[in-house]
């Protein structure tokens, strides 16, 4: 144990001593076990007690510029002052700080061996900012909202676990943000973002991955797992592991941890309640004993770079030494003791579910036009009180409740009942519902105040750092810059922020 945790540990005491609020981390708790944190990564909160510098780097779109966010006393982010950097433009989070001095910081993922990002330079997406906003004890913060294609990752680290070394991880994800892609991973992985084969990997999973034939646990998922590298393993090899749940907490805690032919998955509510042992057992077959981990950290991505799957992570660690039952129990403790709680997705002019709507564009060249679609295509037309009734109706949109979350909207036609706007392949298109999860994620929207300070500007859910944007009149989903033509950072706060209303102009 180095120094520092032990000073760690003196300070958590003499807290006690005094009888103030200790209000010790989950990486004090850890160091107290013996088991120290080597990565502690967290855009919500301090995973240490005195922990007082930067949880996350922001980058703003409007000029490129960055600023940290840190702790409040309360060992919450500061919220507030990511909200007025980031006020009328859009915000990324450019850099997950490592609060145990090791310097494993996450920053954007490079080109990996399964999958070049789609950035211009190969390299995955970075997250929105305010994709995943939540409250702890009632404070405002945010999580990391992994949309596919969105990655971090560390291959330059330092102390974390290689070989057969013994660690254990934590992460609190949202159990309701997830897809059978991989591999929503956080955890160890390739230092050079390859496949370099089984045993190379110790991440925790989170979502409905087949596991490549190696098992799933019980029901349909979501699942807690392991990437052990080719493979997602709810237990032993090639068996469903029933002991391993359906996931169906909002907030989910979830741990795996392994030492030499001895590993574990484990699991909770991160919420309420204590952690239930999912397997624990020895290694699977073929080559995961002993393991040959090379200690890459991973967020959001698997160990090759392969960028298809989505979750949403708000805090997680990663130790040295193989923590006990016990002292996990206390870092459940001291999450659930943290309080998450969902909060407001939106903000800006409230919409009513049942109205019917109309959308006026605000960028000067086309304020006479709001959004219509023709056949299945979101496009703006010139509209007014005179025109026909057809076009008016093309026009025109009924709010309903987001059918992929509930805290956002989604927009059905008037012409067309049953159909909806959704996004696809970053277009926005009209379609049936067809009652699909994917359907349901892709024609859902959450307004905030308009980016140009006009009306909304409508984030899609699944892809927050993506908005409604008109361009050459036709809708998409539009990142502030990026490597679409319609992702064009000049004009988009005004191309991205539509007037809500309930009629045409004359
Ligand atoms: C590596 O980690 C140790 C222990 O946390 C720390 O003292 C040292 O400064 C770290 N090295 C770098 C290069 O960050």
């Amino acid at each position: 144990m180095s120094s520092k945790s032990a000073l760690k540990r003196v300070s958590a005491l003499a807290l006690v001593g005094a009888g103030s609020l200790a209000r010790a981390g989950p990486c004090d708790i850890y160091a107290s076990g013996g088991t120290p944190c080597v990565a502690a990564h967290s855009t919500t909160r301090a995973l240490y007690d005195d922990y007082t510098g930067a949880l996350y780097q922001v980058l703003r779109g409007s000029d490129s510029s960055t600023t940290d966010i840190s702790p409040l006393s309360s060992g919450v982010a500061d919220a507030d002052s990511q909200d007025s950097f980031c006020k009328g433009t859009t915000c990324l989070i450019s850099i997950i700080y490592d609060q145990s001095g090791s310097g494993n910081h996450l920053t954007q993922a490079p080109p990996g061996g399964a999958a070049s990002g789609p950035e211009a330079n190969g390299y995955d997406y970075l997250a929105s900012a305010i994709g995943a906003p939540v409250t702890l004890n009632g404070q405002k913060a945010y999580g990391v909202f992994s949309s596919p294609f969105t990655g971090y990752r560390n291959n330059d680290v330092n102390g974390t676990a290689t070989g057969d070394d013994p660690e254990g991880m934590y992460a609190v994800f949202d159990g309701t943000h997830y897809n059978t892609g991989c591999c929503f991973d956080y955890g160890n992985a390739e230092t050079n973002s390859r496949d370099t084969g089984n045993g190379h990997m110790e991440a925790i999973y989170f979502g409905t991955g087949d596991g490549s034939g190696h098992g799933t646990g019980s029901g349909n998922g979501p699942w807690i797992m392991a990437d052990l590298e080719n493979g997602l393993f709810s237990g032993y090899d090639h068996i469903n592991n029933d002991a391993d749940p359906t996931i169906t907490s909002r907030f989910v805690t979830a741990i795996v941890k392994g030492e030499p032919n001895q590993w574990a998955i484990r699991g909770g509510d991160a919420t309420t309640g204590d952690l239930s042992t999912y397997y624990s057992g020895v290694r699977p077959d073929g080559g995961y004993s002993p393991m040959i981990k090379e200690g890459a950290i991973i967020l959001g991505i698997g160990g090759d770079n392969s960028d298809s799957a989505q979750g949403t992570f708000y805090e997680g660690v990663m130790t040295t030494g193989y923590p006990s039952d016990d002292t996990e129990s206390k870092v459940q403790a001291n999450i659930v003791a943290a309080g998450y709680a969902t909060t407001s997705l939106t903000s800006g002019p409230e919409l009513t579910v049942g109205d019917t709507i109309t959308l006026r564009v605000t960028t000067s060249c086309c304020s006479t036009r709001y959004i219509a679609h023709t056949d299945d295509v979101v496009n703006t037309q010139v509209v007014t009180s005179s025109s026909d009734d057809t076009l008016q109706k093309q026009a025109s949109w009924t709010v309903q409740t987001g059918l992929g979350n509930d805290a956002c909207f989604s927009f059905e036609s008037v012409d067309t009942p049953g159909s909806f706007i959704r996004h696809s392949n970053y277009e926005l298109h009209v379609n049936a519902n067809d009652n699909s999860k994917g359907f349901s994620e892709d024609a859902t929207f959450c307004p905030q105040s308009g980016l140009n300070g006009q009306g909304n500007s409508f984030r899609s859910w699944s892809y927050p750092t993506r908005y409604w944007r008109h361009f050459n009149a036709i809708g998409y989903i539009a990142s502030n810059s990026g490597p679409h033509s319609f992702d064009a950072a000049a004009s988009f706060n005004d191309d991205v922020s539509f007037v809500v209303g309930s009629g045409f102009d004359s």
